[in-house]
């Protein structure tokens, strides 16, 4: 399957950050390897795979297309290796694109009247599809119908076309921003976590596997510890830490060679690196804590709002550093304790105390 080039950011684009959890170019092919074929292959999202064996065997034995998909979670958790293992599991081909690509309507007509029966059609990143390109889709999912519109004013008519029984696939990473209509009329939603070390180290073994470098099991638990729960980074710190452990030591990736590695990265022994402590910092420093919006947290520390929210916070608050209130984010008593910083920030019980006087 082709790499989307609207997902790949260019090395030179992107300020090299080792735990950014989008592709970059370098990622890209080695990712292709890496990606497990099968859902037996798929370490992981055992309720996801669960309601996908089902589906799948069901609509096998009832000669059916599957039920449109939508697989929500944050990036490189394996949203596009699962539409990729669908397809391979049913059997048919897979078509891909991405919201942002399809400007037109006419350019999805061109896509959906080339799909064959049962064929899965991929669409990455649907929150960005555009409200006319979504209009189209609603008959085409649940009729498997195409409403063209021939001519114009008066004279303008609406010509029905059949398609074939196809299966859509839309992944997001913000599933709030799907129109109710749209997200409706999905079928199955899969919603896919952040993994736990387990995973990630059987991720890992398999990666290492493919990529032919030994690891010892101390050194697969350094690794996982500081991979943040997503895959594309645990697989992304393996390819760093072997590049080390063959120049400095003798290939072999032991405990000691991968926090040796990682700390040259700056990535701390849970797997924070400089913009998540600049973050949890900044709240801290300037805010004293928190609460403080996401759009003043963004313009501070320079980054998109939207990155922050997507790619530094799942992990964040994963690990209870952060916590998301509706007057904004504030930084949790066990996130002091780890950047070693002294907790005195008056709780909000003795705020409201305090103003009571
Ligand atoms: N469950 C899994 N088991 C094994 N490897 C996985 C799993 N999920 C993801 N990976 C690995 O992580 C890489 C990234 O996954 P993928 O590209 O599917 O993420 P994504 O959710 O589509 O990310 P994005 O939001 O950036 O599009 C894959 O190449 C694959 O090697
Ligand atoms: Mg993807």
């Amino acid at each position: 399957m082709a790499i989307e080039k609207s997902k790949v950011k260019k090395i030179d684009e992107q300020e090299d950050r080792l735990l950014d959890e989008h592709l970059s170019y370098d990622d890209a092919t080695v990712e292709l390897s890496l990606r497990p074929q099968t859902l037996e292959d798929y370490v992981g999202q055992e309720k996801a795979k669960k309601t996908l064996r089902i589906s799948i065997d069901a609509a096998k034995q009832r000669g059916e297309s599957l039920d449109h998909v939508l697989i929500y979670g944050p990036p490189g958790l394996g949203k596009t290796t699962l539409a990729t293992i669908i397809a391979h599991e049913m059997g048919v081909n897979l078509k891909t694109t991405s919201g942002p690509s399809i400007e037109k309507p006419a350019d999805l007509a061109a896509i959906l009247t080339n799909l064959d029966e049962h064929d899965v059609l991929f669409i990455d990143e649907i929150h960005r599809l555009n409200r006319i390109s979504e209009e189209v889709m609603y008959p085409a999912m649940e009729d498997y119908t195409l409403d063209l519109i021939t001519g114009k004013g008066p004279a303008a008519n609406t010509l029905k076309m059949n398609l074939s029984k196809f299966t859509l696939i839309g992944a997001t990473t913000r599933a709030g921003q799907i129109s109710t209509p749209l997200h409706d009329r999905f079928g199955i939603l899969l919603k896919l976590d952040l993994y736990n070390d387990d995973e990630i180290k059987r991720i890992l073994k398999r990666s290492a596997g493919i990529l032919d470098v030994e690891i010892s099991e101390s050194g697969l638990t350094e690794l996982a510890k500081r991979s943040r729960g997503t895959p594309r980074v645990a697989n992304r710190l393996l390819r760093r830490v072997r590049d080390y452990a063959q120049v400095k030591g003798n290939g072999i990736i032991t405990d000691e060679m991968a926090e040796e590695a990682l700390k040259l990265l700056d990535i701390d022994e849970i797997g924070l690196d400089d913009v998540d402590r600049r973050i949890l910092k900044t709240i801290i420093g300037t805010f004293n804590g928190g609460p403080v919006g996401i759009d003043t947290l963004a313009a501070i520390i320079d980054e998109e709002p939207i990155t922050i929210e997507d790619v530094y916070e799942p992990y964040l608050m994963r690990l209870g550093f952060i916590n998301r209130t509706p007057r904004g984010r504030c930084v949790t008593r066990i996130a002091y304790e780890h950047l070693g910083i002294p907790y005195n920030k008056i709780s909000s019980a003795q705020i409201k105390f305090d103003t009571n006087i």
